[in-house]
């Protein structure tokens, strides 16, 4: 049974003043839930806040947004896995479509911060998803299994650990997202080509993202293939966030 995961994608907002004044609001009205959990991907410079803040909460997690592949060194800017790791984070976005589109992240770097994130114990969640362009084209399973090809390589065990956000580029901040059916049916292509090289599909999380809101994430995560949401926008206001992870609670 894979978990339905409600993943806030913070971008850049949120710094350690906000992140505690948004967790102390949200957690007030948040109750834990079988089966779902909400995870925070925070600026680097608030991931110990937020570490601190879902201290000792059930079904949480702290994310950092980027990481770098090497340890340590001369990479002015960068933060590493293991410091991620030292100041709370448990995951870490790999690919994000703004890496890729406004930072040129290739597939061949955010390879390596897969890598990176496994060795170091972190969860990392590989980001894919078409432009505009690509999906007029009908090339949208093309592009999305491109992108998976960074995990190409990878044993099952460390497979097994993978998550991936399906996010259309088209549908991130733009108020446009792709249906349930159409998020769903990229979502099972994923799952096949994941099981083409040697993962566990059944057992890897796939979220969607890209304009989710209160008001279309219920039929989003009644989808079977959809394991949750990652979320931009919406996720940083604690009342839109909070009726987000409520998504399909009775
Ligand atoms: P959005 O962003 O919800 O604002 O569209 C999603 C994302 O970029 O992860």
């Amino acid at each position: 049974m894979r978990p339905l995961i409600f993943a806030a994608n913070w971008k850049m907002h949120c710094g350690p003043t906000e992140a505690r004044a948004f967790l102390d609001a949200f957690l007030v009205e948040h109750a834990p839930a079988p089966g779902r959990e909400v995870w925070f991907f925070a600026p680097a410079v608030s991931v110990a806040t937020v570490a601190a803040g879902l201290r000792g909460r059930a079904a949480v997690r702290t994310g950092v947004q980027n990481v770098y592949w090497e340890q340590t060194g001369a990479f002015t800017g960068e933060t590493s896995v293991p410091m991620a790791a030292d100041a709370g984070a448990t995951a870490a976005l790999v690919g994000h479509s703004e890496r890729r589109h406004v930072f040129g992240e290739t597939i061949e770097e955010t390879g390596r911060k897969v890598r990176a994130v496994l060795a170091g114990g972190l969860i990392p969640v590989l980001c894919v998803g078409e432009k505009l362009d690509e999906r007029e084209r009908g090339d949208t399973i093309a592009v999305v299994e491109g992108q998976l090809d960074a995990v190409r390589g990878l044993d099952p065990q460390a497979l097994s650990r993978l998550v991936i956000a399906y996010e259309p580029v088209w549908a991130i901040g733009t108020g446009r997202n792709a249906t349930p059916h159409d998020a769903a049916e990229v979502h099972a292509a994923i799952r096949h080509h994941l099981a083409a090289v040697g993962a566990p599909a059944d057992r890897v999380p796939i979220l969607y993202g890209g304009s989710v809101k209160p008001g279309n994430a219920t039929e989003l995560v009644a989808e079977a293939e959809i394991d949750g949401v990652l979320v931009g926008g919406a996720s940083l206001d604690p009342a839109s966030w909070f009726a987000i992870v409520q998504a399909g609670r009775d």
